[in-house]
C-alpha cells in the first residue's frame, strides 16, 4: 500500500464515526513503536512532523523513517503530514521531501518576532490569505491541506494574543470556503504540552457541532489530545524526574469529540512522556548498562503500549483494510475538477 493522501483517511474515518490519531514522531523507535500498534490493530494512521522534528532529523532523516514505515507495513494506509507548518516555504520543503499533507498554522505570524521573541497572532484576512497560498501549492500537487483558526496554548503561548481564542463557527465557513482546505484545526479550549489543565477539563463541544454543521465536507482536527496519564508522570518522577501534577484530555472527553465531528486526533506529548519514563526507569534499574538498544528498545516498548490503547479508544481499530488507497495523482485530478472546496 503507497503512502495515502490525509484527506482519503479523514475522510473514511468522518464516513464510518472513528478518530485517527495523528502521532508526533522525531526518531526511530517512535516510529516503530507506532507502526506496530497500528499493524497489531489493524488501524489507519497519520504520522507528523513538525518544524521542529524537521530540523531535528534534518528532514531526510525522518523522510526515509516514515517510509521505511510505509515499505514495512504495506497493508496501512499511512500519511506524512507536516505539523504547524510557520510558512509556504516550510510547506513546500514537506511537500518535496514526499509529505501527502501539510499543515499551515496561519494562525500565528511565526516570522515576526518582538522583543520576547513572542509571535502575534494574524487577522483572519492574514490567515486566509497565506493558507491560501499553500492551498493553491499543495493540492496541484495533490497533496491535503490542514489549516487553523483560533489559538491554542501551549507552543501557542508564544504568541503574543494573551488569552486562548476558541474557533469562532461563523469565521469558520468563510475561512474554509474562501481557503478551500480539507482540514481545519478547532481551537476549542485544548493546549499543547503536559501542563493543560489543573482539574478535570470543560472543553467547548457545542462549537465541535456548530462547525460541524456550518462545514459539513471539512475534516475538523483536536489539536492538543495528550491524556497526560498520570501512571505516566508518576514513572518518571519516580526515576529522578521533577513534573508537576496536571492533567490533560480524558479519552471519553476525546471520545465525545469525535462522536461530535472531530476525526484527526493529535498526540505527542503522551508519547514523550511514555519515551521518558521508560528510559528513566531502565536506566535507574540498570546503572550498569551502556548499550543505547536496551534503554531505547524499552522506550519503544513503552510508546506502543500507550499509542496501542489509543487506537483501541479512538475507535481505529480494524480499519486498515477498508478501503484502497488513492494515489497524489488521483487527488491532483480531484483538485483540478474544483471539487475540494
Ligand atoms: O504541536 C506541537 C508539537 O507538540 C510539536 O512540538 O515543535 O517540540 O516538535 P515540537
Ligand atoms: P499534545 O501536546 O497534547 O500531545 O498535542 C500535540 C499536538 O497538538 C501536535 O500538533
Ligand atoms: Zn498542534
Amino acid at each position: 500500500m503507497p503512502l495515502t493522501p490525509m484527506k482519503q483517511i479523514l475522510d473514511e474515518a468522518k464516513t464510518i464515526g472513528y478518530g485517527v490519531g495523528a502521532y508526533n514522531v522525531n526518531n526511530m523507535e517512535q516510529i516503530q513503536a507506532i507502526l506496530q500498534a497500528a499493524r497489531e490493530t489493524q488501524s489507519p494512521v497519520i504520522l507528523q512532523a513538525s518544524k521542529g522534528a524537521l530540523e531535528y532529523t534534518s528532514m531526510v532523516y525522518i523522510k526515509h523513517l516514515m517510509l521505511a514505515a510505509v515499505e514495512e507495513n504495506p497493508e496501512i494506509p499511512l500519511a506524512m503530514h507536516l505539523d504547524h507548518g510557520p510558512n509556504l516555504g516550510v510547506c513546500k520543503q514537506a511537500i518535496a521531501l514526499g509529505f501527502t499533507s501539510v499543515m499551515i498554522d496561519g494562525s500565528i505570524d511565526y516570522d515576526v518576532s518582538d522583543k520576547k521573541g513572542k509571535h502575534p497572532a494574524r487577522t483572519l484576512e492574514e490567515n486566509i490569505r497565506v493558507t491560501k497560498e499553500v492551498v493553491d501549492y499543495a493540492h496541484s500537487m495533490g497533496v491535503s491541506v490542514e489549516g487553523e483558526l483560533g489559538t491554542l496554548g501551549g507552543i501557542e503561548d508564544e504568541t503574543v494574543a494573551s488569552e486562548v481564542l476558541l474557533t469562532d463557527p461563523d469565521e469558520a465557513v468563510e475561512f474554509v470556503e474562501r481557503t478551500g482546505v480539507d482540514a481545519l484545526a478547532l481551537a476549542i479550549g485544548t493546549s499543547h504540552g503536559a501542563y493543560k489543565f489543573k482539574h478535570e477539563p470543560t472543553l467547548a463541544m457545542d462549537l465541535i457541532d456548530e462547525v460541524r454543521a456550518n462545514v459539513p465536507n471539512t475534516a475538523l482536527v483536536m489539536h492538543g489530545s495528550s491524556s497526560v496519564p498520570s501512571e505516566l508522570v508518576d514513572v518518571i518522577n519516580q526515576y529522578g524526574g521533577k513534573l508537576d501534577k496536571t492533567m490533560g484530555v480524558p479519552i471519553p472527553a476525546i471520545q465525545e469529540a469525535v462522536k461530535r465531528g472531530i476525526t484527526k486526533i493529535n498526540v505527542d506529548t503522551d508519547g514523550r512522556l511514555a519515551c521518558t519514563g521508560s528510559i528513566r526507569k531502565y536506566l535507574g534499574e540498570h546503572p550498569d548498562v551502556f548499550d543505547q538498544r536496551k534503554y531505547l528498545g524499552a522506550s519503544r516498548v513503552a510508546i506502543y503500549e500507550v499509542i496501542k490503547s489509543k487506537m483501541i479508544d479512538f475507535h481505529t481499530e480494524g480499519h486498515a483494510g477498508d478501503y484502497k488507497p488513492l494515489t497524489l495523482d488521483d487527488m491532483k485530478e480531484f483538485y483540478a475538477q474544483g471539487v475540494a472546496s
